[in-house]
């Protein structure tokens, strides 16, 4: 028996309600499997704890969180708390400090599950989007100098190290290797004039090292718009840091709801705990009603599953969402009526009854 250790940190708004659901599903695989069980810690680390106590987790809470073998992340950001001090306090400083430089998103329409592309279905669209995660656009370096007068100055600095962009860039040709041997770079050379060129430098060099993989270059402007016309023709998208999260919001989009997307923080050499969350967000509008969507927690699990070992686990979670999606099982963000509680139920169904393959 294979025991892991599991932070929880459902954070704000939905993440409440959709953690706990990844967390009846997780139990409910490993007593299938009967070779594996988790044991949870869970933080109370939220925009809530900040107003209580003016900070987003403790003093010593990223040491307290090193020695777990995963996390688990809900949602960050509430109305009343400025975003740059929620997410500077909690999510963004787990992923530097834990190295989780790979941001793992796939993109991929499910089964029963419309894309407001009309003319794709199921399996049309099946890509992965390998964000940077640790630098890039989101370095930390910067700042403003005469604040608030008329003579206000603002730097904010993209840094990007070729240690970094290596890294990132092996991981996606990686990738790439090990699906259809196509790995498109997201870049920007033509008006950002130095950190893009290395960017594509690098991407040309490690290419080098992979001569059976068709290798595309788009600028980012235009990549927007094939992710619209043609979102079949990729197969690994890699992007720094800005620019794969805005083209990861777009791929949650066309994948039918920002509800289903998952996404994973990933050290890949395991010296760090990753981490593993929804991309959307806290969602206010509709926190605390019970319909929120838990398939993006729960798929995110099953990357969870996957990058722990475990991936016929994994793989029979996200079968038992297809199979709940193609019945027709889905919260409202879909068009459907069921309940958080609802949907994750019958996820729990289908992993009872669903034949192994
Ligand atoms: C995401 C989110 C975060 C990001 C925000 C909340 C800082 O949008 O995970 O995509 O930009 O990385
Ligand atoms: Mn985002």
């Amino acid at each position: 028996m294979q025991s892991f250790n599991i932070a929880l940190i459902p954070g704000d708004g939905v993440g409440m309600e959709t953690v706990p659901e990844a967390v009846r599903v997780l139990d409910r695989v490993a007593s299938l499997f009967n070779q594996v069980r988790f044991r949870y810690q869970m933080f109370d680390w939220s925009c809530q704890r900040y107003l209580d106590t003016g900070s987003m987790m403790p003093a010593d809470g990223l040491a307290r969180l090193g020695d777990f073998d995963a996390i688990i992340m809900g949602a960050v950001g509430y109305p009343t708390v400025p975003d740059h001090i929620s997410l500077w306090g909690l999510l963004l400083p787990i992923r530097r400090t834990f190295d989780q430089y790979v941001n793992l998103r796939p993109v991929k329409l499910l089964p029963g599950v419309r894309s407001p592309l009309r003319d794709y279905q199921t399996g049309d669209i099946d890509f992965m989007v390998v964000r940077e995660n640790t630098e890039g656009e989101y370095s930390n370096m910067g700042g403003r100098l005469r604040a608030g007068t008329s003579e206000e100055v603002v730097v904010q600095n993209a840094v990007f190290t070729r240690y970094g962009t290596e890294r990132v860039m092996r991981y996606a040709f990686e990738l790439a290797r090990h699906s259809r041997q196509h790995l498109t770079s997201a870049t920007k050379s033509n008006g950002i004039n130095y950190s893009m060129p290395f960017w594509d430098d690098v991407f040309h060099e490690i290419g080098q090292e992979y001569p059976g993989i068709r290798q595309d270059s788009n600028h980012i402007d235009a990549l927007t718009a094939y992710f619209i016309t043609r979102p079949d023709s990729f197969d690994v998208v890699v992007a720094s840091n800005l620019f794969g999260d805005i083209l990861t919001d777009l791929g949650a989009a066309i994948q039918g709801s920002v509800g289903i997307a998952p996404s994973a923080n990933i050290n890949p050499e395991k010296k760090y705990p990753s981490m593993f969350e929804p991309i959307h967000g806290s969602a206010p509008d509709i926190a605390g009603r019970g319909i929120a969507n838990p398939i993006g927690q729960i798929w995110a699990a099953k990357m969870m599953l996957d990058h722990l070992g475990l991936a016929p686990l994994g793989n029979r979670v996200l079968q038992a969402v297809e199979a709940t999606l193609t019945e027709g099982i889905k919260t409202p963000d879909l068009g459907g009526t069921a309940t958080t509680q609802m949907v994750t139920d019958s996820i729990i169904r289908g992993l009872d009854v669903l034949p192994y393959d």
